[in-house]
């Protein structure tokens, strides 16, 4: 399965996700920020889009919610642990308060993974985020963690939004 994702204006995107009713597109916002986010057989679904495959997933992306992915640079030769180990990941996050849906995505382009989570609103976020199942997920890597994992290729940076519902 694809994912693909493009910046905009507001209104640019929100008309497009409405010429596209039948496919999975969602739009998202945080301060002057827009996002779409496209899920589906489509591969390049945007022009000028960001373009992933699906390694893992749990749970449906939802038209309301709020977004928080980690953007991870992984090394060429730290790929298959990397996928490895979120795919042997204990799973705590799904059974979280607000917790909506996660993807672990694979970028077609370049070498930043992202670690998509969507949960019910932002304080379900820092509640895991500030959880003992946080730091557990997070023994072996996270923000703690002294020395970063080998794969690691480079710094990883979190991106926030809100969905906007087209219905509001
Ligand atoms: C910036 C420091 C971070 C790094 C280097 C990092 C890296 C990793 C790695 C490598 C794993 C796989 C588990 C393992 O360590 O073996 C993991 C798990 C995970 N990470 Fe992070 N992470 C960081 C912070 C965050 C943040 C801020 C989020 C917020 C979206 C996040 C979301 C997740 C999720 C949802 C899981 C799966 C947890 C589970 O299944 O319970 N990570 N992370």
């Amino acid at each position: 399965m694809n994912v693909s994702m493009t910046n905009g204006t507001l209104n640019y995107l929100v008309k497009l996700a409405d010429e596209h009713k039948q496919d999975k597109v969602f739009v998202m916002q945080y301060q002057d920020k827009a996002s779409a986010y496209y899920e589906g057989e489509i591969s390049s679904f945007f022009k000028e889009g960001r373009d992933y495959e699906i390694v893992e997933k749990v749970g449906e992306v939802q038209s309301s919610g709020f977004v928080v992915m980690n953007n991870i640079p992984v090394s060429d030769e730290g790929r298959p642990v990397f996928e490895d180990r979120f795919k042997k990941r204990i799973g705590q996050v799904e059974n979280m308060e607000g917790f909506q849906a996660i993807r672990i995505l694979r970028p077609k382009k370049g070498n930043t993974y992202v670690v998509f989570t969507q949960w019910r609103n932002e304080q379900d976020f820092e509640d895991w985020k500030n959880s003992k199942e946080f730091e557990q997920a997070h023994q072996n890597s996270g923000p703690q963690h002294k020395q970063k994992p080998s794969f690691i290729d480079g710094k990883p940076f979190i991106t926030k939004y809100h969905m906007v519902d087209p219905k509001e």
